[in-house]
């Protein structure tokens, strides 16, 4: 097993996919693409088996689009612009309706116009003709979110920050205000201000202790109003938790 395995499967199994998720959760990863002589690689191969074996679906693919490529040499390919988001489940759960539509409100098709072509090629009547278009849909499978751009903070930096808009999409078309969402990579705690923003509880994990200061700090600054406990040494979150009820 690979390093990348060893930790994907210990991030995700046991007790974090395996018992703490409610059965109706929805599991997104990003993963961007790596080369290695020349190729890029499927290195997610096995992982996927992986998470089928144990029962999660690949349910859906998007392509996260970044905004342009950055100038610079590529080494002969086009300049990344886009990462993949692999969408896991063992039950589906309706999307939100979160994108706004253009033209809301307005009756674009009348009931005898065609629609979109069929399976056999004939073309049926729109589903919704005659009715006016709704306010929001559901989002599309390409996300068009601009990357990261500047630094988190003064004195505060993580070498992978996502846009807050990002977790923030897939927070508020996957769960209702009072879900409770789960981040096993935390970093410098994007998701946890996406879950704040979105209204959304959610617990986060982070190896490096660093990176842990870096969140919490980032995290008071944007909400200083929240309270920030500490446990104590050898404490556990449910004991934590208990003490503050
Ligand atoms: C790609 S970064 C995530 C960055 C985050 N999205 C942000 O906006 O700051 C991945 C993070 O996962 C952490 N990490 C790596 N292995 C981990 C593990 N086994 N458990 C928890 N966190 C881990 C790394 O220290 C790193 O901060």
């Amino acid at each position: 097993m690979s390093d990348w395995d060893k930790l994907m499967t210990g991030v995700f199994g046991g007790s974090t996919l395996g018992s703490a998720l409610h059965k109706s959760g929805q599991v997104l990863v990003n993963l961007g693409l790596i080369h290695h002589k020349n190729e890029w690689l499927p290195y997610w191969k096995d992982w996927l088996e992986w998470m089928s074996i144990g029962g999660w679906r690949r349910f859906g693919l998007y392509v996260w689009d970044q905004g342009p490529g950055m100038p610079g040499d590529w080494a002969g390919r086009f300049a990344p612009a886009f990462e993949l988001i692999f969408h896991f489940n063992k039950q589906k759960r309706k999307p939100n309706k979160i994108v706004p539509c253009e033209g809301a409100g307005e009756v674009s098709h009348d009931r005898n116009a065609g629609g979109i072509r069929q399976v056999d090629g004939d073309v049926g009547g729109w589903t919704h003709a005659g009715q006016p278009i709704q306010d929001f849909k559901i989002p599309d499978s390409v996300i068009r979110i601009m990357r990261q751009k500047g630094s988190i903070g003064d004195g505060i930096d993580h070498p992978a920050v996502f846009p807050v808009a990002l977790p923030q999409h897939f927070i508020e078309a996957f769960t209702d205000e009072d879900d409770i969402c789960y981040e096993p990579f935390s970093g410098s705690g994007t998701s946890l201000i996406a879950a704040e923003q979105a209204g959304r509880k959610m617990y986060a994990m982070e190896l490096a202790p660093e990176y842990c200061d870096v969140a919490l700090e980032r995290f008071r600054r944007k909400y200083p109003d929240v309270e920030i406990i500490h446990s104590q040494s050898g404490q556990s979150l449910d004991d934590l938790i208990k003490s503050r009820n």
